[in-house]
């Protein structure tokens, strides 16, 4: 028997574009992770006949400004599962090529699809495109968000924790370029937490990422959520930071953007701000240590081994979770 999927429900997504984090409240989170522990359970048991075939006869457009491994692996393997074809265009064999812009290339595969997965060129917003598609857009990452990341590590760390609530995040690494990071803050400010953002002075967290967190806490008398923050410049060898790291649940580490500086930036001592595994070795027993991936050196592979080191797993979650996003939006 076909399991009831999340489209047509009550509490969840009504807008027509996953734009950004910023969309989802408590209700429609839990909605989206528990159809997404449902197609896991379904697809790990090997019984694909469990999931449904809401986009069969759907061709669904990718289109993807820079390079991807895992959003659009992940995207693409979510529709086929889901009994969907897709057609992927990038620059490169797209008529961008011969000086098309953005906004007609999106206007054709438009035209050619049932839905779009879009992944922006780095200096601009998909918001700038919602009203000029007939289709659903998923954002797959643009300028400034990265929706469907961060509701995959959320998901991550409902199945490895049990709740996303009360729990502390050291958010390390160039915090400053990261979309992922932001959207990542966007959804936890829908709960109990505690953010320790550890990044050298120059890649550290945006400002408006801080406006963001100190809207939500005002709000805290309504919506009962307590966030609360701390800023530190300091390295990973710095005794206070160490103490932080020895108390937190989940440490989340980024690469250095550099294809989305828009300057040379000197960082100095940034190998101070990697992980290694003397520090993994403080770490709490069932402290999660995650990573959007891909990684450079901020993470070294002899980590990879250690149980707490879930990043590949966090990578497959990720499937499951598109899975349920693209029945939601595109079924
Ligand atoms: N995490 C992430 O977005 O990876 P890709 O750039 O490989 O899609």
């Amino acid at each position: 028997e076909t399991m009831p999927s999340l489209v047509g429900s009550e509490m969840c997504i009504r807008d027509r574009h996953i734009m950004d984090a910023k969309q989802f409240n408590r209700n429609m989170l839990r909605q989206i992770f528990l159809r997404s522990q449902e197609i896991m359970y379904s697809q790990q048991g090997g019984n694909s006949n469990n999931i449904s075939s809401l986009l069969n006869g759907k061709v669904i457009g990718l289109l993807f400004y820079t390079p991807s491994s895992r959003t659009r692996c992940s995207f693409e393997s979510a529709i086929k599962k889901l009994g969907g074809d897709t057609i992927l265009l990038t620059p490169d064999t797209s008529s961008s090529q011969k000086g098309e812009t953005v906004s007609d290339t999106l206007h054709t595969l438009d035209t050619y699809t049932d839905g779009l997965i879009v992944r922006s060129p780095n200096d601009i917003t998909i918001q700038e495109f919602q009203n000029e598609t007939e289709n659903t857009i998923i954002n797959a990452g643009d300028m400034l968000h990265h929706p469907s990341q961060a509701l995959l590590d959320l998901f991550t760390i409902r199945q490895e924790k049990g709740t996303v609530n009360n729990l502390k995040f050291a958010i390390m690494g160039d915090l400053s370029h990261s979309r992922t990071i932001g959207s990542l803050v966007e959804l936890l400010c829908n709960y109990n937490v505690e953010f320790y953002f550890i990044a050298t002075h120059k890649l550290q967290i945006n400002p408006a990422i801080i406006e963001y967190i100190e809207n939500a806490q005002k709000h805290s008398s309504s919506t009962g959520y307590n966030i609360s923050y701390f800023i530190h410049t300091e390295n990973l060898e710095d005794d206070n930071v160490k103490k932080i790291l020895k108390s937190v649940d989940v440490v989340y580490m980024t690469r250095l953007q550099k294809e989305r500086w828009d300057t040379v930036i000197t960082v100095e001592n940034v190998k101070k701000y990697y992980l290694t595994k003397s520090l993994v070795n403080i770490l709490k027993s069932n402290c999660l240590i995650m990573h959007p991936l891909p990684r450079n050196d901020e993470i070294p592979k002899e980590i990879d081994t250690d149980r707490r080191a879930i990043y590949f797993k966090q990578m497959k979650y990720g499937l499951y979770l598109r899975m349920a996003l693209c029945e939601l939006m595109f079924g």
